[in-house]
C-alpha cells in the first residue's frame, strides 16, 4: 500500500504539471481528491489494514493528500494569473482609434422660430392659446364668415375626415374657440399644425402657423400696423423695411398682406423674391364683424385685429433655406446646423 501512495503520488504530480487550463487542473482533484476520488479511495482501505501499520499509512496517506492539493492549488493560480494577464492584453484599447461622436439633441429650427416669435409677442402682452387640429367644419369655416361656396372648401384643398370633421387648414379656427370661451379684451397667440393636400419645394401636407387676435374697445388699423411691425422687425432686425398691401380674407376686413424688403438683395430683385424686392410674410387684417357676431360679441362695441404666419416660411427667409421639405426629413446634417 506505501508503494501504491508513492505511484499515485508521482502520478498525479506528472499530470499536474502537464496541465495547460483550469479545467484539466480541476477535472485531476477530482479524481484524485473528490469524495469517490482514487486517494480518497485508498484512504479509506487503510481502515482494513492491520493496526499496526495504520498509523504509518495513515500519516503517508495524509501527506500525500496535503502535497497534492498544495501543488494543485499552486498550478491552478499560476494559470488564473496567467489568464488573467492575457485577457489584459486581449482588452487594451486602441487610443489611436478615431472616437464616436455624441450628437447632442437640439431645439427643431422650427421649435426655435415658434419660440422667438412667441416671446416677442408675449413681451407684447399676448398669451398662448392651443386649438384641436382635429376641427370642425363649423369653426375652420363657416364661423369664419367663409361660405358654403367659397373655393376654400374645395375637397381640393382640404383633408376632410368625415362629414364635417376635417384637419384644420389654418390656425384661424382658434380665434373662434377662444372668443366662444373668453369676453374682450383678448390678446392671445395661437401656434400649431396646420394641414393642405399640397407638396413641392415650398409645401409640405403638414405645416406650421401662428396665429394672433386682439379685441378690444377702439382698436384700429394702425395699432395692427405697429404690432406688426415691432413683430418683423423683431424677427428680421431693426432695419427691416414693412410694407402692407391690400388684400382679401373673408374673416377680415379691412385685409392686408404684409411684406418685408427682401433680406437677400435689399429690394434690388432676386430669385428669392421673384425679382420683386418682397418677401410676403403676413395675412392679417381688422375682424370682420360677421365673424364678431358668430361669437355674439357686437361689433359696435369691440373691434380687433387678426393675423396668420407660416412658421416655416420665416424659418426659410431668416436662415436661407431654399426647400421646406428639408424641416421634415430630420436629416442630421440639416438639423446639426441649428
Ligand atoms: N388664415 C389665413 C391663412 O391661412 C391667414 C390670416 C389669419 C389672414 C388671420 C388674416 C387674419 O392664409
Amino acid at each position: 500500500m506505501m508503494v501504491q501512495l508513492e505511484e499515485l503520488q508521482n502520478e498525479a504530480e506528472g499530470e499536474i504539471g502537464a496541465a495547460r487550463s483550469e479545467k484539466e487542473l480541476l477535472d485531476i482533484r477530482t479524481r484524485y481528491l473528490g469524495r469517490r476520488g482514487i486517494l480518497t479511495g485508498l484512504l479509506r482501505d487503510i481502515s482494513k489494514v492491520s493496526l499496526q501499520d495504520r498509523p504509518l499509512l495513515g500519516k503517508k496517506g495524509n501527506d500525500v493528500k496535503d502535497f497534492l492539493t498544495e501543488k494543485i492549488d499552486m498550478a491552478l493560480s499560476l494559470i488564473r494569473d496567467a489568464d488573467k494577464e492575457e485577457a489584459i492584453v486581449q482588452e487594451t484599447i486602441d487610443v489611436t482609434l478615431e472616437g464616436r461622436r455624441i450628437k447632442p439633441g437640439r431645439l427643431h429650427p422650427i421649435t426655435q422660430v415658434k419660440n422667438e416669435i412667441c416671446a416677442i409677442f408675449s413681451s407684447l402682452g399676448f398669451s398662448i392659446e392651443e386649438g384641436p387640429e382635429v376641427e370642425r367644419e363649423y369653426y375652420n369655416f363657416e364661423a369664419l364668415n367663409i361660405p358654403d361656396d367659397h373655393p376654400a372648401r374645395d375637397m381640393q384643398d382640404t383633408f376632410y375626415i368625415e362629414n364635417d370633421i376635417l384637419l384644420r387648414t389654418h390656425t384661424s379656427p382658434v380665434q373662434v374657440r377662444v372668443m366662444q370661451d373668453q369676453a374682450p379684451p383678448i390678446r392671445i397667440l395661437s401656434p400649431g399644425r396646420v394641414y393642405r393636400p399640397d407638396f413641392d419645394i415650398s409645401h409640405t401636407p403638414m405645416f406650421h402657423q401662428i396665429e394672433g387676435l386682439l379685441v378690444d374697445k377702439g382698436v384700429c388699423f394702425a395699432d395692427l400696423k405697429g404690432v406688426l411691425t415691432i413683430f418683423l422687425q423683431g424677427v428680421f432686425g431693426k432695419k427691416t423695411i414693412v410694407r402692407f398691401r391690400p388684400s382679401f380674407f373673408p374673416f377680415t376686413e379691412p385685409s392686408a398682406e404684409i411684406d418685408i424688403q427682401c433680406t437677400m438683395c435689399q429690394g434690388k430683385g432676386c430669385r428669392i423674391c421673384g425679382q420683386t424686392g418682397w418677401l410676403e410674410i403676413l395675412g392679417a387684417g381688422m375682424v370682420d364683424p360677421n365673424v364678431f357676431r358668430n361669437v355674439n360679441y357686437d361689433p359696435d362695441e369691440y373691434s380687433g385685429f387678426a393675423f396668420g404666419l407660416g412658421i416655416e416660411r420665416v424659418a426659410m427667409l431668416k436662415y436661407g433655406i431654399s426647400d421646406i421639405r428639408l424641416f421634415f426629413e430630420n436629416d442630421w446634417r440639416f438639423l446639426s446646423q441649428f
